[in-house]
């Protein structure tokens, strides 16, 4: 599926920014930037099912120029935000929109009373866990062959809010 964004970066173009609830309309440009994300994407009934079918679930989108180039998603565990994915557009990346994404939901959640979010990384994914790293994020463990696509492990982190 393409997604309704052109692969190139935004730069000076940038006029609104917007971090919004992610909706159902939305789903198709999200697959499309979760395809290009991960080696094991979520299909789209997985993200109709998150927003219709369960409670805990907070999706959010990133929209410029009233294009979507970003999601997060949380679930809420008591006081805990377990983050369940989080992805930028290929085209958006290395422009600091993952970071604007996730500091402006950081603060929405503590703003509602969450006190820490925690995320498993893959280890060959440098690049997240930097961003996690500046974010204040820790590692605090490791969950082995968490993975099915290649039995990779993944680093557990925690960050205060
Ligand atoms: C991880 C991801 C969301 C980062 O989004 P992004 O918009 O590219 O990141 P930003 O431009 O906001 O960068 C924020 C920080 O991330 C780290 N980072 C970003 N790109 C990097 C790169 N190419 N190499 C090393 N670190 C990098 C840096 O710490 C950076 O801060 P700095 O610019 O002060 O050095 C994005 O790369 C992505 O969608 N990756 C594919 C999906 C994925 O891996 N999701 C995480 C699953 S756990």
């Amino acid at each position: 599926m393409k997604n309704n964004i052109e692969d190139q970066q935004l730069g000076k173009e940038t006029k609104t920014v917007v971090v919004r609830p992610m909706r159902i309309e939305d789903i198709p440009s999200i697959v499309a930037i979760e395809e290009v994300s991960f080696s094991n994407p979520w299909r789209a009934e997985s993200f109709l099912s998150e927003l219709n079918n369960n409670r805990v679930a907070r999706y959010y989108c990133l929209e410029i120029n009233e294009r979507v180039v970003g999601y997060m998603g949380v679930w809420l565990i008591i006081n805990e935000a377990h983050i369940t994915n989080v992805a930028i557009w290929p085209g958006c990346r290395g422009q600091g929109w993952g970071e604007y994404l996730m500091r402006h939901v950081m603060r929405e959640l503590k703003k509602i009373g969450l006190m820490s979010i925690t995320l498993e990384v893959r280890v060959s994914n440098t690049i997240a866990q930097n961003l996690y790293t500046k974010l204040g994020f820790k590692a605090a463990g490791i969950r082995r062959k968490y993975y099915s696509d290649n039995k990779e492990d993944a680093i557990i982190m925690w960050a205060k809010l």
